[in-house]
């Protein structure tokens, strides 16, 4: 990432397109990529897409505008890195709701380490669905995850005896959304060799069978490639991304928390997975109210752990070109 000139007051077009291609790399449900950017002088506009989002998981938006969320931070983070402090506004005009946030940059500011090294982190972070290792998250790491998370967001990280019920809770999502065949369908447009180009989850990334573990992933109802040892990620921890309310808002700030500790994560070689089939669940995400009383509304069930250092050969998940996704003719000269 370059260092802006301070000479320069305004950033060149390539700057925010090169923050809103670095956004592209966010994690999103299932893959979907639920974002669209438009480029205006100094400015970037972030949009839902409404043609992305899960009709029948997510009828609400709620993981779409997480995944949003996640992708405004990670453009705030290459402006960063790049030399450009930036305001952004959400939801700016209650008349469109489909746009999200306004991200406009006010000048040119010094690039700071740990601004870089974020950054960097964007196109190395990714979902790694194997057990983590035995070691156990060094509290440190734990704490400068969480830290990252909170200036952006709400945290909750959970204890052991929260962590069985949050299994039980897990458990129930994932029968009660095996019970439904929408859910399956859709799951199966977005899984495997189905899913549009770019877009989706590939075989390369599933399980190729149920990893032994204390609280259970999605279930994609088909078995990967992605080979799973016979480890049982008891060292995991799990956290919550929760908000003051359960609107819009509120879920874009718990993607810019996802955002701000998964790349925080990864430069500690922490594995994260959000675990999300438990929030989509109207009863288990009621318990997962229960379970924070008083803290507010469930947003994102985090599973954390050190990344286990001999795993690799992880297959990363595709994305979509920048073009279609940014559309820049407000810069073009007419
Ligand atoms: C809001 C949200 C919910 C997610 N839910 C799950 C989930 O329940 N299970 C899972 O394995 N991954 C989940 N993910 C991870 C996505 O599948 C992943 O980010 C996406 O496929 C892109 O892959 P990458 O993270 O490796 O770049 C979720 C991500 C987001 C942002």
């Amino acid at each position: 990432m370059s260092h802006a000139t301070t000479t320069v007051d305004r950033p060149s077009g390539e700057a925010l397109t090169s923050a809103a291609a670095a956004a592209g790399y966010a994690p999103s449900i299932l893959n979907t990529q639920p974002w669209r950017w438009r480029l205006e002088p100094g400015r970037l506009e972030l949009f839902a897409e409404r043609a992305r989002q899960l009709t029948v998981t997510d009828p609400q938006g709620r993981l779409l505008t997480i995944s949003c969320g996640a992708a405004l931070h990670h453009a705030r983070t290459a402006l960063a890195a790049a030399g450009w402090s930036a305001h952004v506004t959400r939801l700016p005009d209650a008349g469109q709701p489909d746009l999200l946030a306004t991200l406009t940059v006010t000048g040119p500011t010094a690039s700071t380490e740990v601004a870089t090294r974020l950054a960097q982190a964007i196109p190395v972070r990714h979902t790694d669905r194997r057990p983590v290792s035995d070691r156990p998250l060094p509290a440190a790491f734990m704490d400068s995850i969480a830290v990252a998370a909170r200036a952006e967001g709400g945290l909750h990280i959970f204890t052991p005896g929260q962590a069985l019920e949050l299994a039980v809770a897990a458990c129930r999502a994932a029968a009660v959304q095996a019970d439904d065949p929408r859910v399956g369908e859709e799951l199966a447009c977005w899984t495997g060799t189905a899913a549009p180009i770019g877009t989706g989850l590939p075989t390369g990334v599933l399980p190729d069978h149920p990893a032994q573990t204390t609280v259970p992933g999605r279930d994609f109802g088909q078995a990967g490639t992605l080979p799973i040892g016979s480890g049982h990620d008891q060292a995991a921890v799990y956290a919550l991304l929760f908000g003051d309310t359960d609107e819009p808002v509120s879920w874009l700030r718990s993607g810019e928390a996802l955002s701000a500790a998964w790349l925080t994560a990864t430069t500690l070689g922490v594995s994260v997975v959000p675990l999300s089939d438990v929030v989509e669940v109207i009863h288990t995400r009621q318990t997962l109210r229960r379970l924070i009383a008083g803290l507010g509304y469930p947003h994102l069930v985090l599973r954390l752990g050190v990344a286990d250092p001999e795993q690799t050969g992880y297959v990363h998940t595709p994305r979509l070109a920048t073009t279609p996704v940014v559309d820049t003719s407000a810069q073009r000269p007419v």
